[in-house]
């Protein structure tokens, strides 16, 4: 199968897995439009056609978009769910930049998020990773409440920037994952969805 000889990591039975385009655009288009609440509070406007083709080639400043993780979580049955784009080395080394943890709305406040995030960030150690480093949007205050959750703080924050409709500061946040024990984000104590 395509999907298992691309596979970056697991988290329970979901796969995270590298994507491609153009094959995969139109599965990423339909995530990026059931996650239409997600683009309306950064952008002020739900994703527009070409969402799926922006997120395959977006890269941070001087970086080319094959050096970007465009990573897609795969449900047991096989469903794409949910999407991961990660930078290793940026904006510096021993830093990797997340750019983007989404997942469906059905997807959501069952603790499939924290679950991933760990799986992502023991994956990211494995290949160096010594920080993770994320920009949060002011306006997405449940993304903020779970980044702190997961053992993130604010570093520094964005001058106010126009992303669609919206003018918005990001707050840029980072986890030291350096220091031994630190693979292990923080968990919500007895909470039933955490495995
Ligand atoms: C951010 C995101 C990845 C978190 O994933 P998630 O699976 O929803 O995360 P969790 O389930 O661990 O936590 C979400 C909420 O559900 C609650 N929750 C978690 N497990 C729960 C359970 N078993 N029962 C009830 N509530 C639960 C959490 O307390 C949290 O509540 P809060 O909103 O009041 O903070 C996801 O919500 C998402 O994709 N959102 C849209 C995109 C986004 O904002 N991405 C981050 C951009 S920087």
């Amino acid at each position: 199968m395509e999907e298992v000889a691309n596979l970056a990591f697991r988290c329970g039975g979901n796969r995270v897995v590298r994507l491609d385009a153009p094959r995969d655009e139109a599965a990423v288009q339909a995530v990026f439009e059931r996650c239409a609440a997600f683009n309306i509070v950064v952008e002020g406007r739900p994703p527009g056609p070409g969402a799926a083709r922006e997120f395959f080639e977006s890269a941070p400043g001087g970086w080319r978009a094959a050096d970007v993780e465009k990573l897609g979580v795969y449900d047991r049955d096989g469903r794409l769910i949910g999407l991961i784009e990660s930078v290793a080395g940026y904006p510096e080394p021993g830093v990797t930049h997340l750019g983007l943890l989404m997942l469906e709305p059905d997807a959501q406040g069952s603790g499939l998020g924290a679950d991933l995030y760990r799986a992502y960030e023991s994956w990211a150690a494995s290949h160096g990773a010594e920080r993770i480093r994320l920009g949060v949007v002011a306006d997405n205050e449940a993304g903020h409440r779970f980044w702190n959750r997961m053992g993130f703080t604010e570093t520094s924050r964005t001058e106010p920037l126009a992303m669609g409709e919206k003018i918005q500061t990001i707050r840029v946040m980072e986890r030291d994952i350096s220091a031994s024990g630190a693979g292990a984000p923080p968990r919500a104590p007895g909470r039933a969805s955490d495995r």
